[in-house]
């Protein structure tokens, strides 16, 4: 049984309350951490309209974790601390090499993501001083949307690195399951998907993703570009697939070259993890 098996279980029993609260990801999720109050410590409304209401002081902020993410399975929050951390990748530097080399690993992980989670603390802890008059809440809207920024980029690489695999172990082939029909049903075919999915991906706008994303209500699939780490994302849409087509995923191999990057990666997908949050995105 891996890793994610075992914590299949958890996300079944995601509270429906916090199910709720994590309306899609990126920034909306990241927007939900701001609003989200703990089930079991209901606060007083704030009596300040532009000071966020309380924040849980410890546990996990699930409403930032998608819906369909059980959030001990992403290990990106350390309960004992309170503090967002950096997860480690689930394969070595190098193990998705020719496609993605190490270098670009080693610096995309531990530089790029590493800054996402310190500043996704910085914001949250400047909004706790907020909180308790210590900060300056004329600048409430700044850190908010720091948390926006800073959590969706702190989620969306932790998704990201489980959705790949090294190539033929685990990695490349074509979606299965109920995934695959959703495909058929959503895109006409796998091979029309590919020819959207590159052409969504290789069309962003200066630093972004792609996504594959389920929208719940319909259980149809969805193709769309989250600008920077979280504009245009779809509310309540939960992720699936997505690719980072920010120039440090890709450079210093490809340079230029995005679309040639945008080819590799699927030799890279991890059908089996996306095939997974499929299944609990439609099963909410
Ligand atoms: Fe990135």
């Amino acid at each position: 049984m891996n890793r994610h098996e075992k914590t299949q279980d958890a996300s079944t029993h995601l509270a429906r309350r916090e199910a709720l609260a994590a309306l899609g990801f990126g920034a909306f999720a990241a927007a939900g951490v701001a609003m989200a109050q703990p089930a079991s410590q209901p606060s007083p409304p704030s009596t300040n309209p532009t000071i966020p209401k309380e924040l849980p002081s410890k546990g996990p902020p699930t409403a930032i974790i998608p819906g369909n993410v059980a959030p001990a399975e992403l290990n990106v929050f350390d309960e004992a601390s309170g503090q967002f951390v950096l997860p480690q990748l689930p394969y070595a530097f190098n193990a998705l090499e020719p496609h993605i080399d190490a270098k670009t690993m080693e610096i995309h992980h531990d530089k790029h993501h590493a800054a996402y989670v310190a500043g996704l603390n910085k914001a949250l802890a400047e909004l706790a001083r907020i909180r308790t008059a210590a900060g300056d809440s004329a600048l409430v809207k700044f850190w908010a949307n720091q948390v926006s920024f800073h959590g969706a980029g702190h989620i969306n690489h932790s998704l990201f690195w489980n959705m790949m695999a090294p190539a033929g172990k685990g990695g490349g082939g074509s979606p299965r399951g109920k995934l695959a029909e959703a495909i058929q049903r959503s895109f006409g075919s796998y091979e029309q998907f590919v020819a959207q999915f590159k052409a969504t991906a290789a069309s962003v706008e200066g630093g972004g993703w792609a996504w594959l994303a389920v929208e719940p209500w319909s259980k149809q699939l969805l193709l769309f570009q989250g600008e920077k780490q979280q504009d245009l994302m779809v509310t309540g849409a939960l992720p699936v697939l997505g690719i980072d087509v920010w120039e440090h995923a890709y450079y210093l191999k490809y340079q230029n070259k995005r679309a040639d990057y945008i080819n590799a990666f699927l030799n890279l997908i991890n059908w089996e993890y996306c095939g997974k949050l499929f299944d609990r995105g439609i099963a909410r």
